[in-house]
C-alpha cells in the first residue's frame, strides 16, 4: 500500500479528485495517511476530515521564524512516514532539507504546460492570467517530481487544454482543473502506486 501525505493550501479540489479516485478504484493500492495545510482556514482540511482522514494545519503564522516553521512542517510529514508526498495546490516553497530527504518521493501538480508559465511567482490564478495575457491558444497542466528548483523537476505527465475566446482567468482555471488536473494527478499517483510493493 502506497502511503501518501497530501499538502494543500486552499480549496482542495485536487485533494477531492484524489479521494474520489481512491473511492472509485481508479487509484489503486493507495492510502492517504495525512493532509497538511499551511493555512488553517483551507477548505481542503474540511474535505479530508469529512472522510475521516487525519488533517492538520501547520501555519507559518504560529512560528517566530521560517526555520522553525520548516522544521515543524517536516516533523508533521515525518510523523506519518509517507512513501509519497503529493503537493495538491500547495502554495508554499518546501524546505530544502525536506526536498533532499524525500528526493524522488514528492510530486506536484502545476496548472500549465511546463516550461511555460511556471517558476517563481506563477501559482494559482496568476498562471492563467499570464497565459491569457500572452494569448496562448493551448495551455494545460503538468505533474512533475519536485527538486530544489521551482517547477524544474522531471515531468511525469501533462495534458493540454484549449483556451477559448472570451475566457477569463477563472473560467480558464476551472477548465484546466476539470479537463487536466483532476485527471492527470490521480493517474500519476496510480502509476506510482502500481510500481510500489
Ligand atoms: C490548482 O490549480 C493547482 O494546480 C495550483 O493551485 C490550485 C489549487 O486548487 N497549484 C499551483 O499553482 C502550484 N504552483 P485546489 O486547492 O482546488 O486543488
Amino acid at each position: 500500500m502506497l502511503r501518501i501525505c497530501v499538502c494543500v493550501s486552499g480549496g482542495g479540489t485536487n485533494l477531492q479528485a484524489i479521494m474520489d479516485a481512491i473511492d472509485n478504484g481508479s487509484i489503486t493500492n493507495t492510502q492517504i495517511v495525512r493532509v497538511i495545510s499551511n493555512n488553517k482556514g483551507a477548505h481542503a482540511l474540511e474535505r479530508a476530515k469529512s472522510k475521516g482522514i487525519d488533517a492538520i494545519a501547520v501555519s507559518p503564522k504560529d512560528y517566530d521564524s521560517r526555520e522553525l516553521f520548516n522544521s515543524a512542517f517536516l516533523s508533521a510529514v515525518d510523523a506519518v512516514s509517507p512513501d509519497l508526498v503529493v503537493l495538491a495546490g500547495f502554495l508554499v516553497v518546501l524546505p530544502p532539507e525536506m526536498i533532499r530527504k524525500y528526493e524522488g518521493r514528492i510530486i506536484n501538480i502545476h496548472p500549465s504546460l511546463i516550461p511555460s508559465f511556471c517558476g517563481k511567482g506563477y501559482y494559482g490564478l496568476k498562471v492563467h492570467e499570464a497565459a491569457l495575457a500572452r494569448g496562448v491558444k493551448v495551455t494545460g497542466a503538468t505533474v512533475h517530481y519536485v527538486d530544489e528548483g521551482t517547477d524544474t523537476g522531471p515531468i511525469i505527465c501533462q495534458k493540454a487544454v484549449e483556451v477559448l475566446e472570451g475566457d477569463t482567468p477563472e473560467i480558464l482555471q476551472r477548465r484546466v482543473m476539470e479537463q487536466a488536473e483532476w485527471v492527470i494527478l490521480p493517474q500519476a499517483i496510480d502509476e506510482i502506486a502500481r510500481r510500489h510493493q
